[in-house]
């Protein structure tokens, strides 16, 4: 996988997929037990950051600091795009880091990177799609379920960048999904017909419904995510009119599997997507995804760089 860029989760094949939850689990397994080797002593990764940021951030950064490396963040003061162009912080970045991760508005952004720099980039979220949540997802899900192929996930809200990441996941890897959303907010068409042509070759099934119930009805997961996504603050107050329905809640949980995992990317609003039980209750593995997204990206870094 060296020099291979994370633009989109498509981008990954399954031998892909496997190989850097395989090296996750092996890196998380060495940290628990002490700690990793200096794999990415000398190593530099440059940080953009558009859109605000906790477990992103800290992940990359701490990820990079237990592997020997450095990371520098860089916020709205480079001015992505307007103070420089893409292409000319992509050029000059290249010259002096070894990896780039960019959390953008625009997902062509992340595009643009990817094409002009020459080290490897990895998206970090844009509007379009959240690969490395997908993959610390999918890391979760394996630690709790052991085997993927067959599984069902049912994603609850609105058909934003982290469903369409899972969509594509879960194709990948024979898991089946069913996306409940309100019509209007269902996932990008091309990303579903994408997502349907991988579960093709997966053997798994990718339904999209208005229905919370055929989605969360013998769920092996129940994920959720904010109705608003960071960029859509303006339409919050409409969307939370329209969204109640789709609140992962107790009843929605009774029509999952006995042992259903709940996930959520977070940040969570209690009381909006998810009630304060079920994402603090005994479902919940939201803390072990988001300890994940650590090691998941750990594994991404030092497959990219090819060590
Ligand atoms: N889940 C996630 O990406 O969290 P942050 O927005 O805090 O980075
Ligand atoms: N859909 C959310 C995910 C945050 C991690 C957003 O884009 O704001």
């Amino acid at each position: 996988m060296k020099g291979k860029n994370l633009v989109s989760m498509g981008d990954f094949s399954r031998e892909e997929v496997e190989c850097v939850i395989e090296r996750a689990r092996a890196l998380k397994a060495e940290w628990k037990a002490g700690g990793n080797p200096p794999l990415l002593a000398g190593k530099t990764m440059a940080m953009i950051f558009e859109k605000p940021s906790l477990r992103t951030r800290v992940t990359f950064e701490a990820g990079m600091t237990q592997l020997g490396g450095h990371a520098i963040y860089l916020g709205q003061d480079i001015g992505f795009g307007t103070r420089e162009t893409i292409a000319d912080i992509a050029a000059n970045l290249s010259r002096w880091v070894e990896i780039i991760m960019a959390r953008t508005y625009a997902h062509e952004s992340v595009i643009e990177l990817a094409q002009e720099a020459s080290v490897p980039v990895i998206n970090a979220l844009s509007d379009h799609e959240h690969p490395c949540q997908a993959l610390a997802a999918l890391l979760t899900l394996h630690e709790h379920k052991g085997e993927l192929q067959g599984l069902k996930l049912a994603w609850l809200g609105d058909g934003n960048n982290v469903c369409h990441s899972l969509l594509l996941i879960c194709a990948t890897m024979g898991i089946n999904m069913a996306a409940a959303c309100p019509r209007g907010y269902w996932p990008d068409p091309s990303v579903v017909g994408w997502a349907r042509k991988l579960a093709q070759e997966s053997g798994s099934e990718i339904v999209v419904t208005t229905d919370p119930a055929v989605a969360a009805k013998g769920a092996d997961a129940l994920y959720t995510d904010v109705w608003a996504s960071m960029g859509q603050e303006s339409e919050a107050e409409e969307r939370s009119k329209i969204f109640p329905l789709y609140q992962v809640n107790q009843a929605l949980v009774d029509l999952a599997k006995g042992d259903v995992l709940v996930m959520h990317c977070l940040p969570a609003h209690r009381g909006d997507e998810i009630t304060a039980d079920v994402l603090d209750g005994p479902h919940s593995v939201v803390l072990d995804e988001a300890e994940n997204r650590m090691h998941v990206q750990k594994a991404l870094m030092v497959e990219m760089l090819g060590f």
